[in-house]
C-alpha cells in the first residue's frame, strides 16, 4: 500500500518546506514537489496543515505496579490515546521492583506490549538492585535490544537503588554505551520529612511539595552528575522540575559531564496550587517531583527554548479517583502520578509555539527528534527523511478545543488539564505507513504497534 501526502508545510529539527512525501509500505521513498501518485496509492491532502515526524514521548508509565495499586491503562487504551495526540513511538519504563527478578520482570514488560500496542515502543530498564545476577541479566537485555537503564534515587526500598548499585549500574552503563536515566529526589530527606509532617498531623495532599522540596530534588541531581563523572557514563535526568535541580544539573554539563535533561509536560503547565486544591482534586495533582511554584514555569520554558532542557516527556501514570483516595488519611499513601501521554503535544505546542515560547522547531527537536536521538532510534525515527519510517504528523493548526475527560482515550475518570484550550492537534497520524488517526479519531489498528530494537550509541 502506498500514500501520497500532498502540500503539506514539513517541519522538522532543522528544515521546513512545502512538499509531498510519497511512503511505500512502512517507508518514507520520495520526497518532493508535486509528485505523481501511483494507482493504487491514498492521496492525503495536507494543504493548510504542518507535517511532523511522529512525536516520541521518551517516558511513560503504562503498566506501574506502584504504591499499593496498578496504574490504570493497558497499552492498547494508552496508545490510542497516545496517537492521538500525536505519539507514535514511546519509550515504557520497565519497572520491576527491588523484590522482584529483572529479567523476568523485562519478560514481563514486553509481553504486556506484544501485539497490544497500536503505537510502536521500546523500554527502559529500571535496575533497581545490583546484586550477583544483574550484570548476566542486564547483558541479555541489552542483546535484546535495550540501550537504556533507569534508577530511581527516590522510593526507598521499593525502586530506589543504594550508591553502590548506583556505582556499579553506571559502570556498567558505561562499558556497553548505555545511558542511565534517572528518578533524582534524595529517598532519605523524602522518608524524613514526610515521617515529621505525618507526626504533625500534616496529612493532606498540599504537604506532599514540602515533604520533596526543590533543594531535595537539587541535591539528587547533583549526586547523580557526580556519579556519571566519576564512572564515565552517560546520563539523563528525567522529569526535573525546578530552578535548582535544572542549576546542578546546567552546572554538570558545563564541566563536561554527559548529561541530558527531560522536563515533563506536568511541570510546565501545572503548579503546586493544583495540588494544594481541597481533597481528592489535590491528590489528582500529585507526582513526584512535585508540581512547584509557578515561578520555575519561565525558567523551564527558556531552559527549553535555549535547548538547556533537552527533551520534553510525559512522565505518563495513570491512578483514577478511587486509587488517588487510597492516600485520603496520608498524603504519603497517594499513587504518584499523572497522565498526560494525550495532551503532551498539544498542549506543548499550544503553550510554546502558539505562544511564542518555543520556537517550532525546537518544539520538534525536544518532543520528537532528540529523545530519537539519545535513545538510539535516529534517523528511524525522529525525522523525515528517504528511508525514515513513515511515522507522519498532519498537524492541523487551525483547530480549537477543551480539554475534557469527557473526550480523552486514557483510562482514567479524570483529566489533570481538564478545561485547558488547545490550539492545534493532530489531524491525521501514520504509523510506518498505515493510518492510524484521521480527522483527529482513530480508526486504526491497536496491533500495529512494534518492540523497536536499539543499538547502543553512548561511547566515550
Ligand atoms: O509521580 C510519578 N512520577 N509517578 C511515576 C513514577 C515516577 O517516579 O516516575
Ligand atoms: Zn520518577
Ligand atoms: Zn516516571
Amino acid at each position: 500500500m502506498s500514500l501520497l501526502i500532498r502540500n503539506g508545510e514539513i517541519v522538522t529539527a532543522d528544515s521546513r518546506y512545502r512538499g509531498d512525501i510519497y511512503v511505500e509500505d512502512e517507508t518514507i521513498t520520495r520526497i518532493g514537489v508535486h509528485l505523481d501518485a501511483g494507482p493504487e496509492t491514498e492521496v492525503i491532502d495536507a494543504t493548510g496543515k504542518y507535517v511532523f515526524p511522529g512525536f516520541i514521548d521518551p517516558h511513560v508509565h503504562i503498566y506501574l505496579p506502584f504504591m499499593a495499586t496498578c496504574a490504570k491503562d493497558t497499552q492498547q487504551t494508552a496508545s490510542i490515546a497516545a496517537l492521538v495526540g500525536g505519539t507514535t513511538t514511546w519509550i515504557e519504563m520497565c519497572c520491576p521492583s527491588r523484590l522482584d527478578d529483572a529479567l523476568a520482570g523485562y519478560q514481563l514488560w514486553k509481553s504486556k506490549a506484544e501485539g497490544n500496542s497500536a503505537c510502536d515502543y521500546s523500554f527502559h530498564m529500571s535496575v533497581t538492585k545490583f546484586d550477583d545476577r544483574t550484570e548476566g541479566q542486564l547483558r541479555e537485555i541489552i542483546a535484546d535490544g535495550i540501550a537504556s537503564f533507569k534508577i530511581f534515587l527516590a522510593y526507598k526500598n521499593f525502586f530506589g537503588v543504594d550508591d553502590d548499585e548506583m556505582y556499579r549500574t553506571m559502570s556498567l552503563a558505561r562499558k556497553h554505551g548505555i545511558i542511565v536515566t534517572a528518578h533524582c529526589e534524595n529517598a532519605e530527606l523524602v522518608a524524613r520529612l514526610q515521617q515529621e509532617l505525618i507526626a504533625q498531623g500534616k496529612t493532606g495532599p498540599e504537604w506532599h511539595e514540602p515533604s520533596r522540596p526543590e533543594s531535595v530534588e537539587a541535591q539528587g541531581t547533583h549526586r547523580f552528575a557526580t556519579f556519571l563523572a566519576t564512572t564515565g557514563a552517560a546520563g539523563y535526568v528525567v522529569h526535573l522540575s525546578c530552578e535548582p535541580a535544572l542549576r546542578m544539573a546546567i552546572r554538570a554539563k558545563e564541566r563536561g559531564t554527559k548529561l541530558w535533561i527531560e522536563s515533563v509536560i506536568p511541570h510546565f503547565i501545572l503548579d503546586k496550587t493544583y495540588a494544594e486544591r481541597p481533597g481528592v482534586e489535590g491528590m489528582k495533582h500529585v507526582m513526584s517531583p512535585p508540581l512547584r511554584d509557578k515561578r520555575n514555569h519561565k525558567v523551564l520554558w527558556d531552559a527549553l527554548a535555549a535547548g538547556l532542557i533537552d527533551t520534553v516527556g510525559t512522565d505518563h501514570c495513570p491512578f483514577d479517583t478511587s486509587q488517588k483516595l487510597l492516600g485520603k488519611d496520608a498524603f504519603t499513601q497517594i499513587p504518584n502520578g499523572i497522565p498526560g501521554v494525550e495532551e503532551r503535544v498539544n498542549l506543548l505546542y499550544t503553550n510554546g509555539v502558539r505562544r511564542g515560547f518555543l520556537d517550532i522547531h525546537r518544539f520538534v527537536d525536544a518532543a520528537s527528534t532528540k529523545p530519537a536521538k539519545l535513545f538510539g532510534l535516529f534517523p528511524r525515527k525522529g525525522t523525515i527523511a528517504v528511508g525514515s519510517d513513515a511515522d507522519l504528523v498532519i498537524y492541523d493548526p487551525d483547530y480549537r478545543g477543551v480539554i475534557s475527560a469527557k473526550t480523552q482515550h486514557v483510562n482514567n475518570d479524570y483529566n489533570g488539564f481538564e478545561g485547558m484550550e488547545i490550539e492545534g492537534r493532530p489531524s491525521v497520524v501514520t504509523v510506518r505507513g498505515k493510518v492510524q488517526v484521521r480527522d483527529g479519531a482513530f480508526v486504526g489498528d491497536t496491533r500495529h504497534g512494534r518492540f523497536l530494537r536499539r543499538e547502543a550509541t553512548h561511547f566515550q
